[in-house]
């Protein structure tokens, strides 16, 4: 029988602040109108002051934990994944674990911006796999607000602030994940990126993106590995129960769902509502469908994600 990979367990946190389309519209100049046209976002939610990425990471953590059934005692690794970390070291997930109370296990962060959670996903399912590790808290938490650039309303209004996580548990059968897919091309770095760092400016800089280029290689690199996961696993697109995309612009996700013939229902979208949370869309939306009840044990579901690298991934899980 094969080592999987089982999750048995999401969870998401979400800061209390929302602000609205409108609300941005009265700092800067653009339109409730023009947003949602453009990529279906009505509103999102901000982080307060000193609400740290690990906090919202840890209370994700804990209702993933409790839905699981799990203590965190049971916890040997932790994988967060992150573009707004603490602080530049150590890593969050290290914050994570002693808010938690692990004391035993590894935690680390994995940088990987939008595809993060798709990133860390991988990391722990292989972890889990080679028998490294037996239960993996899986996370991915930004306070991605932070790093925005106010004065730029081509990128401000895009992002969102929150934390999503799972709980993966080694487990024999053909339930779990049953296989990830990462791809990476840095000739893309100019697209979307943060223009500074400890090792370059000694700051922490804000995000710069070409939209239209980025948007272009989401459309044609997402389809790929899509596709290339479904292959992996001698499956077609008629064999996906849930497609849980990354939560950038809706326009991106009906062309992904278009492209592999998936009617609406079969998608889960909160882009609307958090707007683009970068490493935390991801299991932000797996949890809204695990939790309304939507996604069920035994179907199969497609992740996939595509961010500042360029970094794109794609997972096939069966719940
Ligand atoms: O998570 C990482 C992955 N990121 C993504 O997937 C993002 C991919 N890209 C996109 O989602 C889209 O490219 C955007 C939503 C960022 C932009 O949409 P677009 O249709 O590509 O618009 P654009 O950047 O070409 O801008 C069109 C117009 C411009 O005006 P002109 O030059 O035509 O007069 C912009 O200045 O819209 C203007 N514009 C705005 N207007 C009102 C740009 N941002 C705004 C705004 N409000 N917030």
């Amino acid at each position: 029988m094969t080592r999987r990979s089982l999750i048995v367990g999401t969870g998401a946190y979400l800061p209390a602040k929302v602000v609205t389309n409108d609300d941005l519209a009265r700092q800067m100049d653009t339109t409730d109108e023009w947003i949602q046209q453009r990529t279906g976002i009505r509103q999102r939610h901000v982080a307060a002051e000193g609400e740290l990425t690990s906090h919202l990471a840890a209370k994700a953590s804990e209702k993933a934990l409790a839905q699981a059934g799990l203590k965190a005692a049971d916890v040997d690794l932790i994988v967060l994944a992150t573009t707004t970390p603490d602080e530049t070291f150590p890593a969050t997930a290290t914050r994570v674990q002693a808010m938690l109370g692990i004391t035993r296990g590894a935690a680390f962060d994995v940088q990987a911006v939008c595809a993060g959670f798709v990133y860390a996903l991988a990391v722990a399912d292989n972890f889990i796999k080679a028998g490294q590790a037996e239960t993996a808290l899986v996370i991915g938490a930004e306070t991605f607000t932070r790093i925005l650039d106010w004065n730029d309303r081509g990128t401000a209004v895009l992002f969102g602030d929150g934390a999503g996580a799972v709980v993966l548990k080694a487990a024999y059968g053909d339930r779990g994940v049953l296989s990830t897919h990462l791809h990476s091309d840095g000739r893309g770095h100019d697209a979307l990126y943060v223009d500074g760092g400890p090792s370059s400016t000694g700051k922490v800089g804000v995000v710069k993106m070409q939209g239209k280029e980025v948007f272009r290689h989401a459309v044609s690199k997402l389809a790929q590995v899509i596709q290339e996961a479904l292959d992996a696993n001698g499956m077609k697109s008629e064999q996906i129960d849930w497609l849980v995309p990354h939560q950038a612009n809706r326009r991106i996700i009906d062309g992904m769902a278009d492209k592999f013939g998936l009617s609406k229902e079969k998608v889960v979208v909160t882009v609307d509502r958090h707007a683009n949370t970068s490493a935390a869309s991801v299991p932000l939306a797996l949890d809204e469908a695990v939790g309304d009840g939507r996604i069920r044990p035994g179907q199969v579901v497609v992740l996939e994600a595509i961010g500042g690298g360029l970094a794109w991934g794609a997972a096939l899980v069966r719940m």
